[in-house]
């Protein structure tokens, strides 16, 4: 039997199908999706999940079309606008895992602000993905390590692992995917190496706690071996 997991990383997908649902734009998806991720984040804070890492936008997504991709890069702002204050509040430690550097220099710093403020916070590690890849993360993260000067010949996985997006914390214990769909979608390839997966056919603004509980559960069940027999 397993506890719950330490640090849970969500695919949060089916925003699009929930709008389509009820003839709503997409957007209206996306909006309640981001409401979804902060009552979701408080959920993980009483459940006493330590980190929480989600997939919010793709480095894929940005070939949506303009007015989808647009709306995608608001919602972080806004976001931040309605929750910001709570969410130091509730001490909680934001990241942003992704390339930053294709984000407008206004959003950028705004980001760069609160995580330089939350830095201290720990009860729940809040990294959100976005403008991320895994495969475009290896190659930043190794392209940065060729540029500090470092022997690219001398680098394992412990060191590696160090210089990503995610340096410094645990490999997450379970990933949850909503929305039906049975892939990764360039998430997290190298830190889900031996992660629990779940995978609900439920679209992400509809996820209720007890969905969340119910994935608690399964995971339980879960042995976990990472080789060992
Ligand atoms: C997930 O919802 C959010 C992002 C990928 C940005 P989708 O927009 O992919 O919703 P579906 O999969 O089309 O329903
Ligand atoms: C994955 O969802 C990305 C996010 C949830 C941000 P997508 O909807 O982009 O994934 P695919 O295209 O179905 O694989
Ligand atoms: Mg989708």
């Amino acid at each position: 039997m397993q506890g719950l997991p330490q640090h849970l990383a969500v695919i949060m997908d089916g925003n699009g199908r929930w709008a389509r649902a009820r003839a709503l734009p997409r957007q209206f998806g996306h909006r309640r999706g981001s409401e979804k991720l902060y009552e979701f984040s408080k959920w993980c804070v009483s459940h006493g999940v330590r980190y929480l890492t989600v997939y919010a936008f793709s480095t894929e997504n940005w070939q949506r079309s303009e007015e989808e991709v647009k709306a995608l890069l608001n919602l972080l702002p806004q976001f931040l606008d309605k929750h910001e204050a709570e969410l130091k509040a509730e001490r909680i430690r934001v990241k942003l895992f992704g390339d930053l550097s294709r984000l407008e220099p206004k959003l950028r710093q705004r980001v760069e602000a609160l995580i330089a403020d939350s830095r201290e916070f720990d009860r729940l590690d809040l990294n959100i993905c976005f403008s991320y890849g895994a495969r475009d993360e290896l190659v930043r993260t190794i392209r940065k390590l060729a540029a500090s000067g470092q022997d690219l010949s001398q680098i394992d996985e412990n060191s590696l692992s160090l210089a990503l997006d995610s340096a410094g914390i645990p490999d997450p214990d379970l990933l949850i995917r909503t929305g039906g769909e049975l892939r990764l979608s360039n998430f997290l390839l190298w830190q889900l190496a031996y992660t629990e997966l779940y995978f609900t056919d439920k679209l992400w603004p509809d996820f209720t706690e007890a969905d969340l509980i119910e994935a608690f559960n399964d995971y339980k069940k879960r042995q976990r071996r990472f080789g060992r027999r």
